[in-house]
């Protein structure tokens, strides 16, 4: 049975609104509780460094977006959830990618891409006011998604071409190093709500239109109210097309409960009763969420360990997976290279093959073991070739399949040669597993 691995970072920079919550925070709970699916979470702090510089509010944000996720029914005992920063592993491989990322990749970011058009346009230096860390963006959220193997990758339109980009670095990496990484899919959710905000525009923090998740119910009740709408009177139809009012309410309720305002609407209710209907919808909602909130607020050691012990079951992936990836980009124990047996090295060193030429011109092999002893040897041949057989079949097939009869060693009808004195079958064989396993 196949699983999915699904990872979704949330920038720390802000204070989850309604937006965040119909869009993002709701469907990804409930797509976290679904059978076969192994769901990553986690708090992009180090994301949130490049566009806030002000500690307390990263901070600040941190705590709030984590008690958002945990209040709205998030199981961190089903699901990985853990702050990126707790995770030295991340900015460790992020260097890695580094290594293999195109610069003009980078170039070409939309984030990126759009502060330099601005400079240009403002006719400025290209890179003014630009960090490194805005241009090295994508780096870091590929490291984020390729440590994790993760499949699917839930995102706006938006983020799309980072993702792409996780997968172009992934596949960079493995072409020059092996198979180690999962190349993301991006999952765009196309009929997920995207909800309006006071002004009728998407409800964004730029454009300070937003209804937070978490508002005290009287200032959640001041902020419906101040949405704006049309100046029809009561008694008048209305349109629920265009209507923020009517898109918010639609998010949260059932298609009988959105009929029934549909209804209303063309009944002519008036605006006030219309926000105060959206306002009780919306409060039975969030009003047991937002206790628990409030709740969670109060103990930020509670969360504190939460996330510690998030990251803990996260570097158990994370850990192991960095170690493979030192090997494998040479980043590696000194007294492992091959042959060289040290003291203090716990594994004993592989056997090797051996081709050579005697002086009368004829070709042998031998296989050695760790400590240099000879185990085995054939020769004679009048070509390389016909030593190259014989090393290329006991590698396959010599652990399992080397015979030793009166006229020596044979491996099905190809004659091998000899056994070294003092040496037994089982010996050669045993020092030839390693190479099945090697292989493996
Ligand atoms: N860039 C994402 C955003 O702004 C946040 C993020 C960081 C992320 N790392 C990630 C999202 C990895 C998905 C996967 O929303």
């Amino acid at each position: 049975m196949t699983v999915t691995r699904v990872l979704t970072g949330i920038t720390t920079s802000g204070t989850p609104h309604l937006g965040n919550y119909a869009g993002a925070i709701r469907p990804a709970v409930a797509a976290s509780r679904q059978p076969r699916v192994e769901s990553f979470f986690f708090l992009a702090d180090y994301h949130a460094l490049i566009k806030v510089q002000d500690p307390a509010r990263v901070q600040r944000s941190t705590l709030e977006i984590a008690a958002s996720w945990l209040a709205c029914g998030l199981d961190p005992e089903q699901v990985w959830f853990y702050r990126q920063s707790d995770i030295p592993e991340i900015p460790e491989l992020t260097w890695l990618l580094t290594c293999v990322a195109g610069k003009g990749i980078l170039n070409r970011a939309h984030a990126y891409k759009a502060a330099v058009d601005r400079n240009t346009a403002a006719g400025e230096d290209p890179d003014a006011g630009v960090s490194a860390g805005l241009f090295m963006y994508p780096v870091l959220m590929a490291a984020d998604i390729l440590m994790f193997k993760a499949h699917s990758v839930p995102v706006g339109r938006d983020q799309v071409q980072h993702i792409e980009m996780a997968r172009d670095f992934g596949a960079r990496f493995n072409h020059l190093y092996g198979e180690h990484f999962v190349l993301p899919e991006a999952a765009v959710e196309e009929n997920v709500a995207t909800l309006p905000g006071l002004d009728g525009r998407k409800m964004s923090k730029s454009y300070d239109n937003t209804i937070p998740l978490f508002a005290p119910r009287e200032i959640l009740k001041k902020l419906v109210f101040s949405i704006v709408t049309d100046s029809r009177a009561p008694g008048e139809a209305k349109d629920t097309e265009g209507s923020a009012l009517f898109q918010l309410h639609q998010a949260f309720a059932t298609p009988a409960q959105s009929a029934d305002f549909a209804r209303a609407f063309a009944d002519g209710i008036g605006w006030g009763e219309a926000k105060q209907a959206l306002f009780e919808r919306l409060d039975e909602e969030l009003a047991p969420l937002r206790e628990k909130y409030e709740a969670l607020m109060a103990r930020p050691d509670h969360i504190e360990e939460v996330l510690r012990a998030g990251a803990e079951k996260a570097r158990r992936i994370a850990g192991p997976l960095m170690t493979d990836l030192r090997r494998a980009v040479g980043l590696r124990d000194l007294r492992e290279q091959a042959g060289v047996r040290t003291t203090e090295s716990s594994k004993p060193a592989l056997p090797q093959f051996k081709q050579y030429r005697e002086k009368d011109g004829r070709f042998h092999f031998k296989l050695v073991n760790g400590e240099g002893q000879e185990l085995l040897g054939g020769g004679g041949f009048e070509s390389p070739r016909d030593a190259g057989v014989r090393v290329a079949r006991l590698k396959l097939e010599g652990a399992s399949g080397l015979r030793e009869q009166d006229d020596g060693l044979w491996l099905g009808d190809l004659r091998i040669g000899a056994l070294a004195p003092g040496v037994s079958l089982d010996d050669a064989k045993t020092a030839l597993q390693a190479f099945v396993e090697e292989d493996a």
